[in-house]
């Protein structure tokens, strides 16, 4: 059973006193689960936006297009890296950002775009790297939240997979 599993393997942590980084922390980094190349384990999904941000080499006075119709941690891990969050409306069928609003809102201070996938529905990934290519923009989106992970994964291609890797 499940729950029987993760019980085990929290015990075996809490037993090694090791709650950063450690042999379960490499297990998870090394499994591959989502297809990527490389895989960081972080403590939460506020954290794992802005180091993905980071790597996308988002830094102040950058912008960056998000959807409004998120959790505030969207918008605040680009306030983070010194960058403004630049909204675009959402596609009210799918109620996730709107690819086809996206070209308006770019600037010369454009460098990535951070969809978020809501309600187990991705947003509309193919057009949106289709559209980032265009402009040479790097698309950042972390499935942090684990209600939806598991559906978005379980696209084919995984979700994950079709962001551009940076
Ligand atoms: C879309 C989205 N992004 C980011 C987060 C932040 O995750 P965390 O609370 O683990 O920092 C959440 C949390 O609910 C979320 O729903």
């Amino acid at each position: 059973m499940l729950q029987e599993e993760i019980t085990a393997v929290l015990n075996e942590v809490i037993a090694s006193g090791q709650f950063i980084l450690g042999e379960h922390v490499k297990l998870v980094e090394e499994a591959n689960l989502c297809g990527a190349k490389y895989g960081i384990g972080v403590g939460n999904g506020s954290d794992a936006l802005y180091l993905a941000l980071l790597a996308c080499g988002v830094g102040p006075g950058d912008e960056v297009i998000t959807t409004p119709f998120t959790f505030f941690a969207t918008a605040g891990s680009i306030v983070r890296t010194g960058a403004n969050p630049v909204f675009v409306d959402i596609d009210p069928k799918t109620y996730n950002i709107d690819p086809e609003l996206i070209a308006s809102k770019i600037t010369s201070q454009t460098k990535a775009l951070l969809p978020v996938h809501l309600y187990e529905q991705p947003a509309e990934m193919d057009r949106i790297i289709e559209i980032a290519d265009q402009h040479n923009l790097k698309v950042s989106c972390p499935i942090s939240d684990p209600l939806h992970r598991q559906k978005l994964l379980s696209c084919q291609p995984p979700v994950h997979n079709r962001c551009q890797r940076p």
